[in-house]
């Protein structure tokens, strides 16, 4: 089996937010980041459609020769994860992997609670899931996790509308609604990979300044580095020139004009078709 790239998939933009991190902290590994904007968000849409949707991106990154993909979409990983390395992944053979942001994340969140109160804001779909209750529940039994849902988020950060007026009146309504429902929550979870960018607003409409804002990137760069240090033989098969290459499956000049605000800096990207790319 030939070296590959490791792969990076969200449902649009969030996980380049992901992507950052990951590729600051392992910079010498090639990655394809594929972004299926074109049916973007995935957040309000049924566990079946999230499945079926996230395992065409599997399949077709799969096909674009990487053998280890991250999810870098809550939504995904919450409604879509399980269901592909148990049905789906076990065809593929035991080198091809697919890994989700959640557990990482999970494992994680004690460095950021003293009260064991935290609370978790995430799209419909995440939240419905119960999947961050769970995990976390499954780890560390002291802590109690707090919901709320944000429908309108994803919407808004993908229309570039984060910063405005409009985002102001949503981002103020589900944090207190999310306060209300325990005031020793003091460690805030972006349960969502788009969340980071409106990481600003959230700072400004919190009750206290001694609660923590909880992204993704960092800890699933993190834990990345140690799954692959674990698992050399894994690591064997990553490619390494440091190469990146965006995907969209929608119009890339508007991916393109998007993805610095999530990414950093510059991307060019490509489209394609998911059905043509699957094996
Ligand atoms: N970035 C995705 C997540 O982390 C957004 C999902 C969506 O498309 O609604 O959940």
């Amino acid at each position: 089996m030939l070296p590959g790239p490791i792969g990076i998939f969200d449902s649009g933009f969030g996980g380049l937010t992901v992507l950052r991190e990951i590729a600051r902290r392992l910079p010498q590994y090639d990655y394809i980041y594929m972004g299926d904007n074109a049916r973007a968000p995935y957040g309000t849409r049924s566990f079946e459609t999230i499945y079926q949707y996230t395992l065409q991106a599997v399949e077709a990154l799969f096909g674009l020769g990487c053998q280890l993909l991250i999810l870098a979409c809550n939504t995904a990983s919450a409604r879509a994860l399980r269901t592909i390395q148990q049905r789906d992944l076990p065809a593929y053979g035991p080198m091809h992997r697919v890994l989700g942001v959640i557990r990482p994340t999970a494992e994680s969140i004690p460095a950021y609670t003293t009260t064991g109160r935290i609370g978790l804001l995430a799209t419909p779909g995440t939240v419905r899931s119960g999947s961050y209750v769970l995990e976390i529940g499954k780890l560390h039994p002291w802590i109690t996790v707090h919901q709320e849902a944000c429908p309108m988020w994803v919407p808004l950060v993908e229309n570039n509308e984060h910063r405005g007026p409009g985002a102001d009146y949503f981002v103020e309504k589900h944090l207190s609604q999310l306060m209300a429902q325990d005031a020793l929550i003091d460690a805030i979870l972006l349960g969502c990979t788009h969340y980071p960018l409106l990481t600003d607003k959230i700072r400004a409409f919190l009750p206290r300044e001694n609660i923590q804002v909880v992204s993704q990137g960092p800890i699933v760069a993190e834990r990345l580095a140690d799954y692959l240090t674990r698992h050399p033989e894994l690591e064997a098969l990553c490619q390494k020139n440091g190469q990146r290459r965006f995907l969209t499956t929608d119009d890339p000049s508007a991916f393109d004009a998007m993805a610095a605000l999530f990414y950093g800096e510059a991307a060019a990207s490509e489209q394609v078709s998911l059905e043509a790319l699957r094996r």
